[in-house]
């Protein structure tokens, strides 16, 4: 009897908390927290010494240094504006973040309507922005700004109630020991064991992230970054086990394939709904995730094309994570901020239609005017990115009943509608639709399937 009753109770602890073993099978089979689906809208932030020379992009340091051949027009920004003999980390000491005020960014990010913001804690360049003990005078409390950057955006960002993600860059360019790995066919570890492993734990246990963006992941298989082996402690024993939200950025062919979340690639716009979650990022700047001196208005993504990204995201079951670069002074360009403040307002009355959202029965359809669908159990919503040149618009795909309601999202009266076939398709009498900046509507059908 005791010992049935030992059997009992162990089944029983094994259940309720169930422990991951360090390999993809078990680790894929971890439900994603719930908090993540139910978001939408992410902002992704680039930020470190790449922002000081602010020119090409993020990966100005391998443009200019490390890739062979180097790319000419780094070379030549280098040598018309800078002494000769110049150094990557002589960059360092102009970070000054001297204008960043967190709570200003936060109240920014809160505006806009998103549920999560993630920071880059490290970058491939190696410069971590926080007081890495394993990342010494490579940091932005040794040099720079002499400020721990995350974790005063931490702070401010979970005061106005926003999940916190951490951006992490598994490989380092120059790192000496990932170059002599790398010279050994990732035969030897020393990187992962002396310098990456330790950081990356010491992260997680300092600030609690809610979500781990892994990034440059690709030159090596996952065996060499211990990957496996760094997400069961993750999801068993960190002190954020019951929430953290990972991507699927952990080694060579991961992507798309192993870990929480899929980003796939950069930019990734699937053409139908996907089988596992996933996120687009993508950057208001067209042309670089970082911050760029010499930025000009028409390669910014305006708030049209955005609001159309994302509700095509989300209708594809996706969370949509943008992007801004600040400046090394600590500011987010005010182009940013306004794309920023237009996806809030807009979110504002058609956020209904977004957050906590499932994927519908149909997707897309194409009848007036492109529709994106998305739904909340026996509510549909139906979102137009065009406005249509008529006052009526058809909509094949809901199925109609007898208690079928159609409202415009931001106005409460009931529209007029009449099926198309008997219980299939209809036509709405669409109101005079108001002036919006991103230039999208919803309906919301009720009592349809
Ligand atoms: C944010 O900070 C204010 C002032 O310090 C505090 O009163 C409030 O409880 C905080 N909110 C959250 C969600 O942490
Ligand atoms: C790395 O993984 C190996 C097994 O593949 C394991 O023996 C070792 O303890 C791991 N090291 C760390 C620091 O996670
Ligand atoms: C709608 O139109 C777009 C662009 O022309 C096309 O790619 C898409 O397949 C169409 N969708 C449907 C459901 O017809």
């Amino acid at each position: 009897m005791l010992f049935a009753c030992a059997v009992f109770l162990g089944a029983l602890v094994a259940h309720t908390s169930a422990r991951y073993s360090p390999d993809w099978k078990s680790l894929d089979a971890r439900p994603l927290p719930s908090w993540y689906d139910e978001a939408k809208l992410g902002i992704f932030i680039h930020w470190g010494v790449f922002s000081v020379p602010g020119f090409g992009s993020e990966w100005f340091w391998w443009h200019w240094q490390g890739q062979q051949p180097p790319d000419p027009k780094c070379v030549r920004f280098m040598s018309e504006n800078y002494p000769p003999g110049f150094s990557y980390p002589e960059f360092a000491p102009q970070f000054h973040a001297q204008f960043f005020d967190p709570g200003e960014w936060a109240d920014m990010f809160k505006a806009s309507g998103a549920k999560y913001v993630v920071l880059t804690a490290k970058h491939h360049e190696g410069f971590t922005n926080w007081a890495s003990p394993n990342s010494w005078n490579w940091n932005s409390v040794d040099t720079g700004p002499h400020r721990d950057l995350v974790g005063d955006l931490a702070e401010a960002v979970r005061n106005r109630s926003l999940h916190y993600g951490l951006y992490n860059s598994l490989y380092e360019w120059f790192h000496p020991l990932y170059l002599s790995d790398k010279k050994n066919g990732f035969k030897s570890q020393e990187f992962v064991f002396h310098k990456l492993l330790p950081e990356l734990y010491n992260m997680v246990v300092r600030y609690r992230p809610e979500l781990i963006w892994s990034d440059g992941d690709w030159e090596a298989p996952d065996t060499y970054w211990n990957s496996t082996e760094f997400l069961a402690w993750l999801y068993n024993d960190s002190p954020v086990k019951d929430t953290i939200v990972t991507n699927d950025r952990w080694g060579a062919g991961c992507a798309c394939k192993h870990g929480g979340y899929y980003n796939c690639e950069d930019k990734y716009t699937p053409g139908k709904l996907p089988k596992h979650k996933w996120e687009k990022c993508t950057s208001v700047d067209t042309l670089s995730w970082g911050y760029r001196r010499n930025m000009k208005m028409k390669e910014l993504m305006d708030l049209h094309t955005i609001i159309e990204d994302l509700v095509r995201t989300v209708a594809l079951g996706g969370n949509y994570l943008l992007n801004v670069g600040p400046t090394p002074d600590g500011m987010i360009p005010p182009l940013f901020e306004e794309r920023l403040r237009g996806v809030g307002a807009w979110l504002k009355v058609n956020g209904e239609a977004i957050y906590a959202s499932k994927p519908w029965r149909v997707q897309n359809e194409n009848a007036t005017v492109p529709i994106w669908y998305t739904s909340k159990g026996t509510t549909v919503y139906a979102t137009m990115t065009t406005k249509p040149s008529q006052t009526t618009l058809y909509l094949f795909e809901p199925r109609t009943s007898e208690t079928t309601k159609v409202t415009l999202l931001g106005n409460p009266k009931p529209l007029q509608w009449s099926s198309i076939y008997p219980n299939t398709g209809l036509i709405v009498l669409l109101p005079e639709l108001p002036f919006t900046s991103g230039q999208a509507w919803t309906l919301r059908l009720d009592g349809v399937q």
